[in-house]
């Protein structure tokens, strides 16, 4: 990423519409397969600025978080995070059967992650047998935009893709869904527009105010959770999976 993307995600993401409407449907999704005070050992792969570990991830049990950018960890200091260690995540520094449950949040497309197989198989030692890995990507690498050059984004992925992905790395998919649905027609077109009309701004989307239609958006977004935790979604901005270790 941008280093100037950590602070502006660091700024947006306890009141941005996407992220509050993500942590919804991500809550949906961990409260069908486990139960807050479930006392689990979490890995937050990938944890960014911090958000996630240090708030509703902590109501599943005791998180740690990781991540290669010095910049995201300092931010999670100012959140209070403790447990954090500087790793890659195609080379972790966790003892094998260390964790119940991995989280990987928009971490595997990015572009400093060259091989997502060696990241999963890193992944996947470092679960307890039965351990559970939930994972958030964005969707189709034909939606490609201004937002994917600003993050770094190396690849969007496809359900199909996800799941041959996880199959490989010795999970077995439990749920795998697409998200950001409703949006998605008014997000294809704008990205379609992005070809035609480049933005002369190279801020990803988080730098986008959207005033007053935050809390519908957000609302909006939300929506989708109970359906996505019951059944899954079609189509969709993003690829939302939960699997388990064979
Ligand atoms: C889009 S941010 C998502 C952050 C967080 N997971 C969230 O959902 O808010 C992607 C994060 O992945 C981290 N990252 C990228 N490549 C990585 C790698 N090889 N190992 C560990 N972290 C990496 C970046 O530093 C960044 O914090």
């Amino acid at each position: 990423m941008n280093l100037e993307e950590y602070a502006v995600m660091y700024q947006v993401e306890d009141t941005h519409w996407w992220y509050l409407g993500m942590a919804s449907i991500t809550r949906a999704l961990l409260n069908r397969y486990t139960t807050p005070g479930a006392g689990l050992r979490i890995l937050d792969a990938g944890c960014g600025t911090g958000a996630v570990m240090t708030s509703y991830l902590a109501d599943y049990g005791q998180v740690t978080g990781f991540d290669f950018a010095a910049a995201a960890l300092q931010f999670c200091q100012q959140r209070g995070a403790e447990r954090l260690a500087r790793a890659s995540i195609v080379e972790l520094p966790f003892a094998d059967a260390s964790f119940d449950l991995a989280v990987s949040f928009d971490v595997l497309c990015e572009q400093a992650v060259r091989d997502d197989g060696v990241a999963l198989r890193a992944l996947q030692r470092v679960l307890a047998p039965g351990g559970r890995l939930v994972l958030r990507l964005p969707a189709y690498d034909w939606l490609r935009g201004q937002h994917d050059r600003a993050v770094h984004i190396r690849h969007r992925y496809t359900r199909r893709e996800l799941a041959a992905r996880l199959n490989a790395a010795g999970f077995e998919v439990e749920r795998l869904s697409y998200a950001n649905t409703f949006l998605f027609p008014i997000a294809m077109l704008k990205r379609l527009a992005e070809h035609i009309w480049p933005p002369k701004s190279s801020g990803s989307d988080l730098t986008l105010g959207v005033g007053s239609m935050n809390g519908v958006l957000r609302a909006v977004l939300s929506a989708e959770a109970p359906l996505i935790a019951a059944t899954g979604l079609p189509f969709g901005l993003t690829v939302v999976a939960v699997a388990r270790k064979k």
